[in-house]
């Protein structure tokens, strides 16, 4: 067993796991977070994505113990209370889900995508981009399109943010 301390969606939290626990099964089983989802046992699906110090990691390629001291953010800390993270709107405005069982793991790649291409996304990029992420439903079309579409969005905001502080 190990101690494992964490800050997660901003809040710290530590607990004591076996050594062979992923950070998967820690954010599901010892916190709760069920929002990150377990689609496969060969690290393919993508469903598990979570923000690892800012970056996106399938957490289910990482021990919990590996992540001790690391700030996650996991898809129930992506909103602000009430409103959406713009690529979540963006998401159920291009009805970018079905079933929804990716759907977690495809927005907490999305935002790290577009966090990391603040000169803006094309198609052929997200769609690259995207290849760790597996969907069975909706064919990758409007998943593509709200991506696009939050892309834009955050990038005007940012303009408009910009503009407000010069
Ligand atoms: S559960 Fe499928 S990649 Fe992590
Ligand atoms: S919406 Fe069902 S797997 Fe993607």
């Amino acid at each position: 067993m190990s101690d494992v301390s964490l800050t997660v969606n901003g809040k710290r939290v530590s607990g004591s796991t076996e050594d062979r626990t992923l950070l998967v099964h820690f954010l599901r089983e010892h916190l709760g977070l069920t929002g990150t989802h377990v689609g496969c046992d060969t690290s393919q699906c993508g469903a598990c994505v979570v923000h690892v110090d800012g970056r996106a990691v399938k957490s289910c390629t990482m021990l919990a113990v590996q992540a001790s001291g690391s700030t996650i953010v996991t898809i129930e800390g992506l909103a602000n209370g009430a409103e959406l993270h713009p690529v979540q709107a963006a998401f159920k405005e291009h009805h970018g889900l079905q079933c929804g069982f990716c759907t977690p793991g495809m927005i907490m790649a999305a935002t790290d995508m577009i966090a990391h291409h603040p000169e803006g996304l094309d198609e052929a990029t997200v769609r690259a981009e995207l290849d760790g992420n597996i969907c069975r439903c909706t064919g990758y079309h409007n998943i593509v399109k709200a991506i696009l579409a939050a892309s834009q969005a955050m990038s005007k905001g940012s303009k408009g943010r910009a503009k407000q502080a010069a």
